[in-house]
């Protein structure tokens, strides 16, 4: 799909980039040629995949320990990238989530998911950028984000609350940093079934009606994703900024107070009934009509 060398002279960092989505993403971008840093707080599975990406791809994985809650840990991490060569690219994959109802949520259960989600990411946008503005160099920022930012996240609500956040975020940064070349966009994934993700989202069986849900009837390819991710990463798209782009096979647009839910399941002979029924009550009304 992408030019061998399309992120040839590309840094990227890449947030939770040693498993799921962000694995996923860093590795395409790396086959892709750049070099890449992932961050995560297990250094021994950051340090495992850089590892598997270098063996498999060759080039230049760096694993680096860092708790993005932690402000100062993300200050000693960029200095640590800076020190080899500043970042092009940063990638806000890493987040926390689990479902539950929001009566039963503590305070703290509240703070595990907005510190990593809303305060976290934040905390890294604002590290990375910070340094592109007072070296005047250009910079993309890409956020995970999900569709709840657009409609509502019901039984996820600290993640939706953050996320919502993250895209005024994007929208407002966008402009506000617009003028001295650095971006950002966001992609809000429908389902992407990963251990990490699905483990919180979907325990036991709970993920086994999600097909009806989703009109082209089918879980994302981690490909398709870290495709988007590469072109909203590579040059040739600059003027794209401030945008939140779905990949979801249509998922959200499903229930967006539409007739889908109630009619997706109509036979050809079902519809020949109903369009009889429409046309019946439209003539009854004619048949009243005096102008
Ligand atoms: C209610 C719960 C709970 C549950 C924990 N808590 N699980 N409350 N229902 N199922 C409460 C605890 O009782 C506690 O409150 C508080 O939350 C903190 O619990 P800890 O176990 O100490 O949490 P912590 O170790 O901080 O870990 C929580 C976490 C963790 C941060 C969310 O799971 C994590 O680090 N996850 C990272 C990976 C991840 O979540 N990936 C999924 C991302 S999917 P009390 O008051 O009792 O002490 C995603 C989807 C959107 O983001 C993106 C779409 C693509």
């Amino acid at each position: 799909m992408f030019e061998k060398n399309l992120l040839n002279n590309k840094r990227i960092l890449v947030s939770g980039g040693g498993s799921g989505l962000g694995k996923a993403m860093a590795t395409r971008y790396l086959e892709l040629g750049a070099d890449i840093y992932i961050c995560g707080r297990r250094k021994s599975v950051l340090d495992e995949t850089a590892k598997e990406l270098m063996d498999m791809h060759g080039g230049s994985v760096k694993s680096i320990s860092c708790d993005i809650k932690v402000p100062e840990a993300i200050e000693d991490m960029v200095d640590e990238i800076w020190s080899e060569g500043p970042l092009t690219g940063l990638l806000n994959n890493a987040a926390g989530n689990f479902i539950s109802r929001t009566e039963d949520l503590s305070p703290r259960a509240f703070t595990a998911i907005s510190n990593i989600v809303f305060n976290g990411t934040f905390y890294m946008t604002n590290a990375i950028g910070k340094r592109w503005l007072n070296e005047n160099l250009k910079g993309s920022i890409i956020s995970i984000l999900t569709t709840w930012v657009d409609s509502s996240g019901p039984y996820t609500v600290p993640s939706a609350m953050s996320k919502s956040g993250l895209a005024t975020m994007t929208r407002s940064l966008a402009a506000e940093w617009g003028n001295r070349g650095i971006r950002l966009n966001g992609i809000a994934p429908g389902p992407f079934p990963t251990k990490g993700a699905w483990d919180r989202l979907a325990p036991g069986d709970k993920g086994k009606n999600l097909m009806n849900a989703i009109p082209m009837k089918r879980t994302g390819e981690l490909s398709e994703l870290a495709n988007l991710a590469t072109f909203l990463m590579a040059d040739g798209c600059e003027y794209l900024t401030g945008e939140i782009i779905a990949i979801d096979g249509a998922q959200w647009l499903n229930h967006a107070g539409n007739f889908y839910e109630m009619l997706k399941d109509v036979t050809d002979e079902e519809w020949e009934q109903l369009r009889g029924l429409i046309k019946a009550s439209n003539d009854a009304d004619k048949a009243k009509r005096s102008v």
